[in-house]
């Protein structure tokens, strides 16, 4: 039987991910469109943006935070550019994400001494065997495996090297130790819902240290460069942005902020993230047909939820079937869209549990998955004739 309830929005998408709850493009009515990102009015949007997430993620003083372009993945490559090869450096990867940072380093910028801390999907590296003498490049949030570190505190307080973390799905939903991060970076689609295009680049001062202090051996396109003769571009941490930004994402950005300012801010995004983890782990633990890909409870990401199908005796063509098969009846049902999970991570489900996604959305749709799973079964069983039917 179908379920008679459906989630009000079928939102359920890694990224871009749902719009805050109430959203619609008269959120945008006020954007500074038709003019230049540099006039008063330009700067003060992008300024406003600064400054309110600063204030809710709760940023300390001496940390820059700023817009740049080409999303998270150009807040990253900034980043790596412009830091890395005057020490060292360690990169963890556990997913795919984590893999191209460590391409970057390797076959890009081919540095000469890198250590790549590697562990299959479902799992995290060896924490313990990170060395802080280093640079440390990681992702807080593997977005396609649905594995995140639990806290910082396996990351030295007394690091000589920077740690970079690429926290895209992880900001506004989990606690970030700004004090032991020196560059964090996101974009405004993922956590706030908000459009893809601009990153953020969080730079803490030993960061700003090494900017002020080292100079890449390989040229730096325009677009990734921090510095101006030798000192670091403090009017890109204001809001005067290196490229031309666009004010229609800048004005929904905005939105998003409000919104998480109006719900409680920081503890309340938390909290929706976590209470949507919570809905589908009640779940999985009553359901014999589906586990976590995360192995380690205190791993489960809260934000991107990855699933396995676990029923037992089925090989990895039978799960990429059943995944297959829900995610398409539920598409074609209109009630959940783009839950299937990332083409290099191993099949299966992946729900998006940030801070936009209603609670009683995501507990809408676990029945329609257990129907979904339930038609695929059959399916397998009578191929002949359900096809008919
Ligand atoms: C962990 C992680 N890093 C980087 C990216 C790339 O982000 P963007 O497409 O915003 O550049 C994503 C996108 O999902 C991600 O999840």
């Amino acid at each position: 039987m179908k379920p008679k309830l459906r989630p009000r929005v079928p939102h359920f998408s890694s990224g871009p991910c749902a719009k805050r709850p109430g959203w619609n493009p008269v959120a945008l009515q006020d954007a500074c469109v038709g003019r230049s990102h540099r006039s008063q009015a330009g700067k003060a949007k992008l300024a406003e943006v600064i400054e309110r997430s600063r204030a809710i993620l709760g940023l300390p003083e001496p940390y820059r935070l700023g817009i740049v372009p080409a999303s998270d993945t150009g807040a990253v490559e900034m980043a790596l550019w412009s830091l890395l090869g005057a020490r060292g450096v360690d990169v963890l990867t556990w997913e795919s994400f984590g893999q191209g940072w460590a391409t970057d380093a390797t076959r890009q910028l081919k540095l000469d001494d890198v250590r790549i801390l590697a562990a299959d999907y479902g799992r995290l590296p060896e924490l313990d065997r990170v060395d802080f003498a280093r640079d440390v490049v990681f992702t807080w949030n593997g977005t396609t495996s649905g594995v995140a570190v639990p806290d910082g505190e396996w990351i030295a307080a007394d690091r000589e090297g920077l740690v970079i973390c690429d926290a895209t799905s992880a900001a506004f939903a989990m606690d970030l130790p700004w004090e032991k991060l020196d560059v964090v970076t996101y974009s405004w689609q993922k956590v706030l819902g908000g459009e893809a295009q601009h990153g953020i680049l969080i730079l803490g001062p030993r960061a700003v240290e090494r900017l002020e202090s080292y100079v890449p051996p390989w040229p730096l396109p325009k677009i990734f460069r921090l510095t101006k003769g030798g000192a670091l571009n403090e009017g890109i941490f204001r809001g005067e942005t290196i490229n031309t930004p666009s004010m229609l994402c800048v004005e929904d950005a905005l939105d998003g902020l409000r919104w998480a300012e109006e719900i409680g801010g920081l503890p309340v995004l938390q909290a929706r993230a976590r209470d949507n983890l919570a809905a589908v782990a009640a779940w999985v633990a009553r359901t014999g047909w589906i586990d976590f890909l995360a192995e380690a409870p205190e791993t489960r990401s809260c934000t991107s939820i990855c699933l396995r199908i676990g029923e037992p005796g089925l090989d990895e063509d039978g799960q990429k079937a059943v995944a297959g098969d829900i995610v398409t009846a539920l598409a074609d049902e209109g009630v959940a869209y783009d839950i299937g999970s990332y083409r290099e991570a191993p099949p299966g489900l992946r729900i998006w549990g940030g801070a936009t996604v209603e609670r009683t959305d995501i507990e809408a749709l676990l029945p329609w998955l257990d129907w979904a799973y339930a038609r695929a079964a059959e399916r397998r069983l009578r191929p002949a004739e359900t096809k008919t039917a």
